[in-house]
């Protein structure tokens, strides 16, 4: 078979001989670039923000690039310690301690990484909330985690339901200033706090962050990570984002996923570049405007907003200035080749797929700068990383035969818990190997190729959406009687949430009422939860131990072979 090959960069790699440096690698020799490994004292803000702070020929260079239409502000490393300073301060004040959980439920804003990393000084757990979740899903991640402060913003408290978490002790609102009467309002106690802080030095192994992430059974869970993190966030931050000390970094993830922390804080931070953070949803014009006017880069991005950008046509990229640009990547669903082969002709770029999960905490197959692209790959396992393909009991396949894409146990930013849930974590290693739930396979050469999930969690453009989440949200509804939710494949969006539903007695079908429930779950849930499509039927199929069959559901819709019925319920 001709395969496309896009050659390496020609530029000075670190990594130009990728093989010598996987054989050599340990990730120890990592350690030298942080403050801890002389001081001995650890806390990834100080690694991130203080450090440089601290550094006369850093302190007054900008680090957060704030550029919303609405608000442009500018704050350098020396305002973001301070200001993070006087939140850790806020914090103490109303009895944060070491290993409590503090969860943001708020858009971007400088306010948000301000309070982010005052969080962490206190050696609190950071607790991110995508800022279009609803009561529910705002709910069970509150109450999972037990988390006993909220920061939000007047519009959104509407959804935190206070009666229902008893563990919730403060509440701080980020609005206008002085607005939050019943409240506790950000600028009023931002003011008077002092700008000094001392630090909570922490172990690399005590927890910093959590992120709450959907499988396929059960409520979303609380992924867990710590200190030790940083590691591999500044080694990938060299190897994959290939930052350099001048580099205007854009990272388009929201910080409610972990992209949006691991890529759009930490990476760029641990190595002092100056990052642009843009809220809400963008249209293609937008993209091309922020990556204009900053003068951006290094863009982190994803497939759907590639996809999007690829049907808005190239007359529209005419428009724009993007001489600057010079590093792409990808992260969060399958990166078609057509786009990599656009991206060559519309940026004259190569874009670099990357794959990891919320569990893995940061990049683990890429594409490097230094090595060639086979268009519709993954990449390779970067170094310290040992990736394979193995079958159910763990035990590894040759090459070219698909089964669980898996990695073994044991690198600096795996999840070291799920949160309150020892035996679900447990259920991710068999035999010594992380396994991810996804299927791929490896070609002779050591590229991954993805080939889909083995499980049946959804992606619709990049989000990760857990069919059971959904399914209890539509049973909620008065009029459904049972529902079953799958992945339908689409174009633009990877694929798009699809529900079948069963109606109750005295309910009949209507267009008005298929809007409501999806309304219902949209206001309830979130919107990108929400069904697009709701189909009617008499019954869901099940499992005689009464599992909904989504696999068969699945088969249907796309007219395949149904495949193994023999559990079905009569
Ligand atoms: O199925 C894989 C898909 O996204 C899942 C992880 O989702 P999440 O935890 O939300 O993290 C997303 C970003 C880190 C994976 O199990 N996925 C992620 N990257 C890729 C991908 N699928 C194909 N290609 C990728 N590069």
């Amino acid at each position: 078979m001709d395969m496309q090959v896009i050659p390496a960069r020609s530029e000075n790699y670190n990594l130009k001989d990728y093989q010598k440096v996987r054989e050599n690698f340990k990730w120890d020799d990592v350690n030298k670039h942080f403050a801890w490994n002389e001081t001995g004292k650890v806390n990834i803000a100080y690694e991130a923000l203080d450090r440089h702070a601290e550094n006369p020929a850093k302190k007054d260079k900008v680090a957060l690039l704030y550029s919303a239409p609405d608000r442009e502000e500018q704050l350098t490393f020396s305002d973001l310690s301070k200001q993070s300073n006087k939140f850790a301060n806020v914090l103490k004040k109303h009895q944060v301690n070491k290993g409590d959980r503090v969860f943001l439920f708020m858009p971007r804003s400088p306010e948000f990484y301000a309070a982010f990393f005052g969080i962490l000084k206190t050696g609190a757990i950071a607790g991110p909330l995508f800022e279009a979740f609803m009561e529910q899903a705002v709910r069970d991640r509150l109450q999972d985690s037990e988390a006993s402060v909220l920061i939000t913003t007047p519009e959104l408290i509407e959804r935190v339901p206070q009666d229902e978490l008893p563990q919730l002790e403060t509440v701080i609102l980020v609005g206008e200033a002085g607005v939050a009467h019943t409240y506790i309002d950000y600028h009023t106690e931002m003011a008077g706090a002092s700008e000094a802080f001392d630090i909570e030095w922490v172990d690399l192994e005590d927890g910093m962050l959590l992120h709450y992430t959907s499988g396929s059974t059960g409520k979303p869970k609380g992924v867990y990570h710590v200190h030790n993190a940083m590691i591999q966030h500044y080694a990938t931050g060299e190897w994959v984002l290939d930052l350099k000390e001048d580099d205007v970094y854009w990272c388009t993830a929201d910080p409610g996923w972990v992209t949006g922390t691991s890529y759009g804080i930490f990476a760029p931070w641990l190595h002092g570049v100056t990052n642009v953070i843009r809220g809400g949803r963008f249209t293609p014009d937008d993209w091309y405007e922020t990556l204009e006017k900053n003068k951006i880069t290094v863009w982190y991005t994803a497939p759907t907003a590639l996809r999007m950008l690829v049907s808005h046509g190239e007359e529209a990229l005419k428009k724009y200035d993007l001489l600057e640009l010079r590093h792409i990547m990808s992260v969060g669903e399958p990166l078609n080749p057509e786009v990599v082969t656009w991206g060559l002709k519309a940026f004259n770029l190569r874009i670099h797929d990357t794959w990891w999960m919320t569990e893995t905490g940061a990049q683990l197959i890429v594409n490097l700068p230094a090595l060639e692209i086979r268009p519709g790959s993954m990449g390779k396992p970067i170094p310290g990383i040992v990736a394979s393909i193995v079958d159910n009991e763990g035990n590894e396949l040759p090459p070219n035969q698909m089964g669980n894409l898996a990695i073994k146990e044991g690198w600096p930013s795996m999840m070291r818990q799920i949160w309150n849930n020892p035996g679900k974590y447990e259920s991710y290693f068999i035999n010594g190997w992380y396994v991810s739930g996804d299927s791929a396979y490896r070609d002779e050469d050591g590229y991954f190729w993805f080939q889909g999930r083995l499980d049946d969690v959804i992606n619709t453009s990049g989000e990760r959406v857990g069919p059971f989440e959904v399914e209890s949200k539509l049973i909620e509804h008065p009029a459904v009687a049972e529902a079953g939710v799958i992945g339908k494949p689409h174009p633009e969006r990877g694929e798009i949430i699809k529900a079948f539903i069963s109606l109750n007695e005295g309910y009949e079908k209507s267009d008005e009422l298929l809007e409501e429930i999806r309304q219902f779950v949209k206001t309830g849930l979130s919107a990108h939860a929400a069904p697009r499509e709701i189909e009617i039927r008499d019954s869901i199929p099940k499992t005689r131990s009464g599992k909904i069959m989504r696999r068969l559901l699945k088969s249907w819709e796309l007219g395949l072979p149904t495949g193994d019925t023999s559990t079905l319920e009569e």
